[in-house]
């Protein structure tokens, strides 16, 4: 622990407890100058363990939810249409499973090791985004998420590239230049279908969109005023911008998007609010969302077998690793 070496360094006079918690005080108000004068906090300067245990469980989930997320279009890989959709989907697909690299890699400097950090997934402890637990009916689906899902998720991180905690904030600044190509890939590949397709192309595009509108939605989290982790969140500069904000601005464009690419959303409420400048929409189910994070989606309970059965069949692939390291260590050292 970082505090424990810098108490006793200053240590002095014999009034451990009281001296302790005036040193305390005083990080925990440079922490605060610090964070009010938009500084970034490095992995190896002191933070209030809150602060540490929120980074912790928010990056973690962020990186569990790239790999998990990979699964859903992971399934259509064999099934692309044509070679180049088959190579552009790869291509994401890895994307993903780097960015839940960069994710563990940041977590990983917060003080808790990775195998910590799959075991919570693996045992159900920790969560991922529940938009994954929904699932991929036919090939729309794919462009589906990559237009929406992934549109949702760029919303969501960018603001994220100013995170206060600068290893959370590097990687996002990586991962947010993948998830555009993400995001024009899912785009394009519904624009050729709309203008190019079939009617029976057109219709599986609208039932893909029509399925995935309200989880994504969803995915910006509860609105603001149930939302009372996300002022703590703000007061630290992890999080930047509230929920409902980037509900709203992700409706705004996708709208304009959704005219272009000629496809409409299941919301009978969704008009144009003259006096705000903003697209209305209606009333959230968020029963659904909450029955989808506690378990109860089409396919949680497949995500997670799927994740613990690549750790078991990979565990080769570990050993083997860790034992060709250990020879060249042991290389190094001759
Ligand atoms: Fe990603
Ligand atoms: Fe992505």
């Amino acid at each position: 622990m970082y505090t424990q070496a810098m108490d006793t360094l200053r240590e002095e006079g014999g009034d451990k407890p009281a001296l302790r918690t005036a040193e305390e005080a005083q990080l925990q108000q440079r922490f605060d100058n610090r964070i009010d004068a938009g500084e970034f906090i490095e992995a190896k300067d002191w933070m209030p363990e809150n602060y540490r245990k929120t980074l912790l469980r928010q990056i973690s989930q962020h990186a569990h939810s790239e790999i998990v997320g990979m699964l859903p279009e992971g399934n259509w890989i064999t099934r692309a249409p044509t070679l180049k959709r088959k190579a552009i989907l790869l291509a994401k697909v890895q994307d993903e499973g780097g960015h839940g690299l960069y994710l563990y890699a940041a977590a990983e400097t917060l003080g808790t090791s990775r195998d910590q950090m799959l075991d919570a997934l693996h045992s159900g402890k920790a969560k991922y985004s529940s938009i994954f637990n929904y699932p991929t009916l036919t090939w729309a689906d794919v462009g589906a998420i990559g237009w929406l899902v992934d549109g949702a998720a760029i919303m969501n991180q960018v603001p994220i590239c100013r995170c206060s905690f600068a290893p959370y904030a590097r990687a996002m600044v990586r991962i947010c230049r993948e998830e555009s190509f993400h995001q024009r890939q899912g785009y394009d590949s519904l624009l050729v279908m709309m203008k190019e397709g079939t009617e029976a192309q057109r219709a599986m595009v609208q039932e893909a969109v029509n399925r995935w509108w309200w989880p994504c939605l969803m995915m910006f989290g509860p609105p603001d005023d149930q939302s009372p982790n996300s002022v703590q969140g703000m007061r630290w500069g992890i999080k930047r911008v509230s929920n409902d904000t980037l509900r709203q601005k992700f409706v705004d464009a996708a709208m304009q998007q959704a005219e272009v690419l000629g496809v409409t959303f299941p919301d009978p409420d969704l008009r144009w609010n003259e006096a705000t400048g903003h697209w209305d929409y209606g009333a959230i189910d968020w029963s659904e969302f909450w029955r989808v994070v506690g378990g109860e989606g089409p396919c949680n309970r497949e995500r997670l077998a799927a994740r613990v059965r690549a750790w078991e069949e990979g565990e080769w692939v570990r050993e083997a690793a860790l034992a060709h390291a250990r020879k060249f260590d042991l290389k190094e050292a001759a």
